[in-house]
């Protein structure tokens, strides 16, 4: 008998089955207990109440043409452009170039700038979603690591040395998935210098931008960043909090000439796939101009429960708030007296809250939890004041 060959690629070969945490929770669910899920980040999921013109404006004529085009409509690209004037960013709609999805865009870029299995660089801890971008572009992924004291940086010595000859990207997220640290002006520097040392490009994923806490004085947008290739993703599911209308972009900027070969090489893998549904371009003007409505909620929420879990976690010592500066999440910092794993099975199974480990999120120590800020305030509420009852008593 000739041996068979695999019928499924290696980049495929993933450890499905769920895990413990997951299991434990579906089971739960099946079951119809209660669960305060603090993981909810979904925010079409947490009751914002989003304005009527969002769907009064999808009834519109011209969604039956179909009249593609690679980088997006000229109108949709306009909306975005004059999104970024209005946080006086200058951008040219010739930069943008609409996805259906920051992931999508992410694939997009390896496909554009890297070989098989060279490498990007991405920071440590940031969001899980990373490892399967890696592994379907056939890229190696290496992290640089981001620490803290009482405020996440760039280790950039770590990261010089962290470079070698197949590093060909440099991923910042910005504010950074689940710490909410920004990049600030010193750092873009020493990003700058690092890129044009050894031919490498930026990717700034800045998904979150407009969700500032207490942002750093410095902290800089990488939109326009001129100094070297450079790549900004930006997307509804974050900006406007609509997930589901699958649209985001890029924005191409650097040295001219790089730039021109960076762009005419995107557009035919954006023809390839012209991914970018027509209604939702022909919304994306009116959509955007409801942005400070949509934020205002979004903020009012992320802002209500930081309140409530600054006033509550004062009479729990044991436990810690690392400061962020933006986003959508918060990093504490629990005991070591037992793993991070047993605490968030204890949480579910005998508090019935959901949170993240940090290990899901690949933090090079053990001791954290991720919440979301998202969740109805009463949920949210719930679920904190269990786990720091839990938490008081260890
Ligand atoms: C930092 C960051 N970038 C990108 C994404 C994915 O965004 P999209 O829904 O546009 O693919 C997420 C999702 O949570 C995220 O946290």
């Amino acid at each position: 008998m000739p041996a068979h060959k695999p019928l499924f690629s290696c980049r495929t070969e993933w450890e499905l089955s769920p895990n413990q945490i997951f299991t434990t929770l579906e089971n739960l669910r099946k079951d119809n207990v209660t669960v305060f899920d603090l993981t909810e980040s979904n925010p079409t999921r947490c009751g914002l109440n989003y304005p009527q013109e969002i769907f009064q404006s999808l009834a519109n004529e011209g969604n039956l043409q179909y009249d593609p085009s690679p980088k997006g409509s000229m109108v949709a690209r306009e909306a975005i452009s004059h999104y970024y004037k209005t946080k006086n960013i200058k951008v040219d709609p010739a930069q943008i170039f609409l996805t259906s999805s920051t992931s999508e865009a992410y694939s997009f870029l390896f496909r554009l700038l890297v070989n098989p299995q060279e490498t990007v660089m991405f920071p440590r801890p940031s969001y899980p979603l990373f490892s399967f971008l890696g592994d379907l572009n056939d890229i190696k992924m290496d992290t640089y690591p981001l620490m803290s004291e009482n405020q996440w940086a760039i280790d950039v010595v770590q990261l010089k040395k962290n470079i070698h000859p197949a590093t060909k990207v440099l991923v910042t997220v910005n504010p950074n998935n689940p710490t909410g640290s920004c990049i600030q002006k010193k750092e873009l520097e020493a990003l700058n210098n690092l890129c044009a040392q050894h031919n490498m490009a930026l990717i700034s994923d800045e998904v979150f931008w407009d969700f500032a806490s207490e942002r750093r004085e410095e902290a800089v947008s990488l939109a326009g960043n001129d100094a070297v290739l450079t790549f900004t993703l930006g997307g509804l599911s974050k900006v406007l909090g609509l997930p589901q209308m699958k649209l985001s972009w890029i924005i191409v900027s650097g040295p001219e000439a790089v730039v021109q070969e960076a762009q005419n090489r995107l557009e035919v893998i954006a023809d390839t796939y012209l991914s970018v549904n027509t209604p939702a371009q022909n919304a994306l003007d009116t959509w955007l101009s409801l942005k400070d409505s949509i934020q205002d909620k979004i903020i009012t929420r992320l802002k209500h429960n930081r309140e409530f879990l600054m006033t509550k976690i004062q009479s729990v010592p044991n436990c810690q708030l690392i400061p962020s500066e933006g986003g959508w999440y918060v990093v504490l910092k629990i005991p070591n007296s037992q793993t991070e794993e047993k605490w968030v099975m204890d949480f579910l199974t005998q508090d019935n809250v959901f949170v993240h480990p940090g290990y899901f999120f690949d933090f090079q120590e053990e001791g954290f939890i991720i919440l979301s800020l998202l969740p109805k305030e009463d949920v949210f509420s719930e679920g904190v004041r269990r786990i720091f009852q839990r938490l008081e008593r260890d």
